[in-house]
């Protein structure tokens, strides 16, 4: 029996509503992106949020948005340094070169794979390099409490941003994770939380970021900002519907999309239990091996905290990476998929090492080392069967056993 590490997440009556804004002829951006982007506002307990075609994308007008607001001053500017963590997503890092911005990369937490904020703090201390600003990664259904955020932004003197594209769903101090800062990307891919097959968005409480946001998914026209009279009125002549106000894109979203979202939304709370509950049981069914479940001391202290988009499994003790590799070929063989940690230690990538301005010597950071040779994933998918769940777990338990002797 296979057990993958995601699935579609659609049931009939998404794909029904997908049918029935197809029928409606009704298409591009309109009512039903802008329900779903109620809905998740009020979710998330932000102001705004601004619906887009991917995680990727939203990270993407994050940053732009920083860089180049049309009222008032950019918080971010060219060739600042921007505190990333060393087990990333691609997209996380490229927007931040892509717009001229320095990553600096830092070590993760071993117990929880977020960016080590006392490894910052010593790498800002020592260094004497100045950093404008930090954009951690909520990993994997983790949430960094707020207020260890807010403390390190405000000793610091940052501007912070959020990476929350796997971590839909996970709640901390009773927020909502990525509500501090300025910003916060959410990624809705199949593999995700709730599915809009692709999707994301940006969930903000800045009045003025909302609308520059909104222009820079649209081309940079005025059409959907709250202030779109005043441009009209002050600026230009120019006819209402083809005023440009800002750089931009066209990252817009789909009605379907949308029209998905907001059902998927509405049953966020079910999906989050049963990955919980999968986690939990592959925990259980590794006790007393070498390995472990990385984030199970959530189970029994603040379980609402995390809402596992996928189980990283650590392997310890002796030969630990050549041990992995015997438990993934065991994996495998029961039709378990399996994968490294996102991209594993990032810096070791060839795409960041072949841009030399940028490129750090990977061997600096030894916990996304360790996690790269000693951890991997298993799904958490809140559409397994019970005889999946059932079956994960007993190929996880013998293959720990297997070469162990436990
Ligand atoms: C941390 C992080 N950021 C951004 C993304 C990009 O999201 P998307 O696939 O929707 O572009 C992902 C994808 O899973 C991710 O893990």
């Amino acid at each position: 029996m296979r057990v993958p590490l995601a699935s579609s997440g659609l049931r009939d009556s998404d794909i029904d509503a997908a049918i029935r804004v197809l029928r409606s002829g009704n298409l591009t951006m309109g009512k039903e992106v802008g329900n779903f982007e109620s809905k998740m506002a009020q979710y998330l307990g932000m102001k705004h949020f601004v619906m887009v075609n991917s995680g990727s994308s939203a990270n993407l007008l994050m940053i732009e948005a920083l860089m180049r607001p049309t009222v008032g001053k950019a918080k971010l500017s060219p060739g600042d340094c921007v505190l990333v963590p060393a087990i990333a997503w691609p997209t996380t890092i490229w927007p931040l070169i892509q717009l001229g911005l320095n990553p600096i990369f830092i070590d993760v937490d071993p117990s929880t794979l977020a960016l080590d904020l006392k490894a910052a703090q010593e790498f800002i201390n020592q260094s004497g390099i100045p950093i404008r600003g930090i954009f951690p990664i909520h990993p994997l259904g983790r949430a960094i409490p707020p207020s260890l955020l807010g403390e390190f932004i405000t000793k610091n003197d940052l501007v912070l941003i959020n990476d929350v594209c796997e971590s839909l769903g996970s709640w901390i101090e009773g927020k909502h994770a990525g509500n501090v800062g300025e910003a916060s990307s959410f990624s809705f891919y199949f593999s995700h939380h709730i599915t809009t097959m692709e999707g994301g968005g940006i969930a903000t409480n800045d009045d003025l970021m909302v609308d520059d946001l909104k222009s820079m998914r649209s081309h940079g026209w005025s059409r959907d900002r709250s202030d779109a009279k005043f441009w009209q009125m002050n600026k230009t002549s120019n006819d209402s519907k083809f005023l440009f106000v800002s750089t931009g894109y066209n990252v817009r979203p789909m009605e379907i999309q949308a029209a998905i979202g907001s059902l998927q939304i509405d049953e966020i709370d079910t999906f989050i239990d049963k990955r919980r509950r999968i986690a939990e049981r592959v925990s259980e069914s590794i006790s007393s091996t070498r390995l472990s479940v990385i984030g199970e001391d959530t189970f029994s202290n603040d379980r609402n905290s995390h809402s596992w988009m996928l189980i990283p499994i650590l392997v310890s003790g002796e030969n630990a990476s050549a041990y992995k590799e015997l438990v993934l070929a065991e994996l495998a063989k029961f039709e378990v998929e399996t994968r490294p940690i996102l991209t594993g230690n990032f810096l070791a990538q060839p795409a960041i090492q072949r841009i030399t301005r940028h490129a750090v010597d990977p061997s600096k950071f030894s916990i996304a080392n360790l996690m790269t040779q000693n951890a991997f994933m298993v799904g958490a998918h809140h559409d397994l069967s019970e005889s999946q769940i059932e079956h994960l777990c007993f190929s996880l338990k013998s293959a720990s056993q297997l070469y162990s002797g436990t």
